[in-house]
């Protein structure tokens, strides 16, 4: 069969997702062809057997640039199935409702929500997990993933449950919608620090970084909040404007690495827990069958 996979990836995480399931269903035989929504053009999905959405999770939504992409999508002549496979700092059901809109406009392009598989990656915001528990996270992605793929395979849907609050809170949270383009402007490059290597301006996805013929940065109103900037800046120069208590200034090299306590221990520790222990037994009983 032959799929289509769109992903979205502000510090690199969603990619290693979308690759992850490439290789895999390529292993099966089938094909994913991967398109970068900020940097390909938009595609037909004519031809295609089904598509594959990848996405970070902010703020409870699906990004920004992942709606713009599906709203260019035409719509296809007979259904086709759709896989969303989403990931994020932690796996709270809060999180369920961030593929609504995007499921909705899918449907109307007779494209067709099959399977939701959500995985637990490090965060880029709001503080930076060990290096431990980083490779523990992709790890155990890259073990569910696999047998995410066969249920889809095997024509078995998975669905997630949707909550009365969950909707409100993603309405809400719309993060990219309001604050983070508000926060964007206040962005700063700390003067003596940078050294001028141009990688925030090249790399940015919204093209929302300038430098001024006065030798200023100038942070515009597209700001994705991505962090991509804050995390690959060499000099850890970029100051992340209201929120930048919340800054993580070091990419994740995903190195297996000793235990190490969390900065923040109690955050989250339930939900931690559980997903660990249901995904870690899940990957063992596939190993015994
Ligand atoms: C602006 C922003 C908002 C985020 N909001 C959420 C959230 O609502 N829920 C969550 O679990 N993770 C959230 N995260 C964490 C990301 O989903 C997570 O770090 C992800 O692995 C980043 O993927 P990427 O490297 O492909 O961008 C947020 C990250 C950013 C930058
Ligand atoms: S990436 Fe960092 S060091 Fe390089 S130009 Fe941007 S702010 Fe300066
Ligand atoms: S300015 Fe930084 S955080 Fe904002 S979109 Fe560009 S790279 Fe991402």
């Amino acid at each position: 069969m032959k799929y289509l996979g769109l992903y979205f990836s502000g510090t690199g995480n969603t990619k290693i997702v979308c690759l992850k399931a490439k290789q895999e269903l390529e292993a099966r035989g089938h094909s994913l062809e991967t398109v970068d929504v900020i940097k390909d053009e938009v595609k037909s999905l004519e031809g295609y057997d089904g598509l594959f959405v990848f996405y970070p999770i902010y703020g409870f939504n699906c990004p920004k640039p992942v709606i713009k992409y599906v709203k260019k999508i035409k719509k296809v002549s007979n259904k086709i199935p759709c896989v969303i496979m989403k990931q994020s700092g932690e796996h709270l059901f809060w999180n369920n409702a961030s593929s609504l809109y995007l499921t909705s406009l899918l449907k109307r392009r007779n494209i067709v929500l099959h399977n939701e598989f959500h995985y637990l990656m490090p965060y880029s915001f709001i503080f930076r997990h060990t290096d431990y528990m980083a490779h523990k996270m992709r790890t155990v992605m890259e073990g569910l993933l696999p047998l995410d793929l066969d249920l889809f395979l095997k024509g078995k849907d998975v669905r997630m449950k949707r909550f009365l609050f969950d909707r409100t809170f993603a309405f809400v949270l719309r993060i990219q919608w309001w604050g983070g383009r508000f926060n964007g402007l206040f962005y700063k490059v700390k003067k003596n620090e940078c050294i001028k290597c141009m990688k925030c301006i090249n790399d940015c996805p919204a093209h929302n970084i300038r430098l001024k013929e006065n030798g200023k940065f100038k942070f515009g109103y597209q700001c994705l909040m991505c962090q991509r900037c804050v995390m690959y800046c060499p000099k850890h120069a970029i100051k992340v404007g209201l929120f930048n208590s919340w800054r993580v200034d070091k990419p994740y090299t995903f190195k297996e690495a000793q235990f190490e306590k969390e900065s923040h221990p109690r955050y989250c520790r339930k939900n931690y827990k559980r997903y660990f222990e249901e995904s870690e037994n899940r990957i063992a009983e596939s190993k015994l069958n």
